[in-house]
């Protein structure tokens, strides 16, 4: 074997290169595979993935270690968002559960909260249009607003509410939608509050979740019924299992696909135990969005440029039931979905097939539980007799 004797001034550079392919293993870093560029890696990989090729022999995946890794930047779900300023009393929660299925909160007397963020499948809009799930959500009169309907489940962990974070919690969040004239359009405050008062058994459910109010029904009580309500809608999934340490809770792809979650860089954004809601940051963040915009973001909340196309990090809990995605519903696919992210929020730019194969089934193990019992529809009060009828107006 003949001996290469490299120059001399070429030897830090291959140090530097040897560390460089060190730190590939580093967390955060981007997913490469040892020793190969990653472009070559990935023009392999899809090559295999098209051809139907066998797939390299696959390298065992620590389960243990993972965790270890995970832990501090994802974590285990809480079961409920406490809230200092707004106590969780069965009662509070009781009357809450009900005032969300009520459509007496609605002009039109055919929404409620349900209509829009349906519990039973998973806090989302589920109604269709044009053959699909409707990218945004219809309101009174038939009115469509602009933006894709959040799950409300976690919802209450986010540092702010909307896609915008214009309302600061849940508890302020709820009486927004009900004056909204696209969603509920009741006319104001003050005629939500008559038709309340006009339900004769809605009085001493309010009295028991506000016991030192004189005048319990308010539109801020109303507000903080049902964001008690919404602070223990919590999924339990998989994921919440394997971050306790059930190293089996996770199947291999599944764990394959948390190590492409983390490489990627996606828990730069998605992070904490929601994985997501704890931040806002820009659509196109390393690479412009392919598609113009209609929506600024949180600019329109805020009037600040700097927050032009700002939208909050969502959760990703659930995901994989809450398409279409994004805040206009404009994605339908979460493969495309989790591609467009890699491609134009993370400096690692695009997955291969596999990659993308491997994250969408780890998203599936942040599908939880519906806790069906929690929330039952509950019986609602009867209408009094000065109770309004439905006004379609
Ligand atoms: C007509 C459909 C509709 C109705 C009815 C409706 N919502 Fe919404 N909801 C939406 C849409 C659309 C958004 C997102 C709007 C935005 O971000 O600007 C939203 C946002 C939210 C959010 C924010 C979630 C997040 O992660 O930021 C919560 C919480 C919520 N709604 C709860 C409720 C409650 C409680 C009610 C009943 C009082 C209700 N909604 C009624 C459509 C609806
Ligand atoms: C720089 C921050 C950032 C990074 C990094 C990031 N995301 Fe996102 N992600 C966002 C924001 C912001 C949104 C919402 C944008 C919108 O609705 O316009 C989003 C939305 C999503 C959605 C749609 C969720 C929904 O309910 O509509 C998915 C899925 C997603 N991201 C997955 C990922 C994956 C997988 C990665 C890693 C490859 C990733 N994200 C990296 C910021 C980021």
């Amino acid at each position: 074997m003949p001996r290469i004797r490299l120059p001399r001034s070429l030897r830090p550079t291959l140090i530097v290169l040897a560390l460089a392919g060190l730190a590939c293993d580093e967390p955060a870093a981007p997913a490469v595979h040892k020793g190969k560029p990653r472009a070559q890696q990935q023009a392999e990989e899809a090559k295999a993935f098209e051809e139907g090729a066998p797939a390299a022999p696959k390298e065992a995946i620590s389960a243990a270690a993972l965790i270890d890794r995970a832990r501090p930047l994802l974590g285990a779900t809480a079961l409920s968002a406490e809230s200092p300023t707004n106590p969780l009393t069965d009662a509070k929660i009781d009357l809450g559960r009900k005032l969300y299925y009520d459509p007496r909160l609605s002009k039109g007397q055919t929404f409620s909260c349900n209509s829009c963020h349906d519990l039973a499948h998973y806090g989302i809009d589920t109604r269709e249009r044009d053959g699909g799930r409707a990218r945004t959500s219809e309101g009174h009169k038939k009115q469509f607003g602009e933006r894709n309907s959040p799950t409300v489940y976690h919802a209450a962990f986010g540092l702010a509410q909307f896609w915008d974070g214009r309302a600061a919690d849940v508890e302020a969040q709820a009486q927004m939608p009900i004056t909204n004239p696209v969603e509920m359009a009741m006319a104001n405050p003050e005629s939500v509050i008559a038709v309340m008062k006009s339900i004769p058994g809605y009085l001493p459910l309010f009295q028991a979740a506000f016991p030192d109010d004189s005048d319990p029904i308010t539109f801020e009580n109303i507000g903080k019924a049902v964001g008690a309500f919404e602070r223990k809608l919590v999924t339990v999934a998989p994921f919440d299992r394997f971050m306790k340490g059930d190293t089996a809770a996770l199947d291999d792809d599944q764990l394959r696909g948390l190590k492409v979650f983390l490489d990627a860089g996606c828990t730069q954004c998605h992070t904490g135990p929601s994985v997501g809601g704890t931040q806002f940051q820009k659509l196109g963040t390393t690479k412009a969005w392919p598609e113009p915009l209609a929506d600024t973001g949180r600019e329109k909340h805020t009037g600040a440029a700097a927050d032009r196309y700002f939208f909050k990090v969502p959760t990703l809990r659930n995901v994989t039931e809450t398409g279409p995605w994004l805040h206009d519903g404009s994605v339908t696919s979460l493969e495309r979905m989790v591609q467009l992210m890699a491609e134009h929020q993370t400096s690692g730019g695009k997955l291969t097939a596999e990659q993308t194969r491997l994250l969408v089934a780890f998203l599936g193990a942040l599908r939880g539980d519906i806790p069906r019992d929690y929330i039952a529809e509950p019986q609602l009060p009867e209408n009094g007799p000065t109770t309004p009828g439905p006004d379609p107006s």
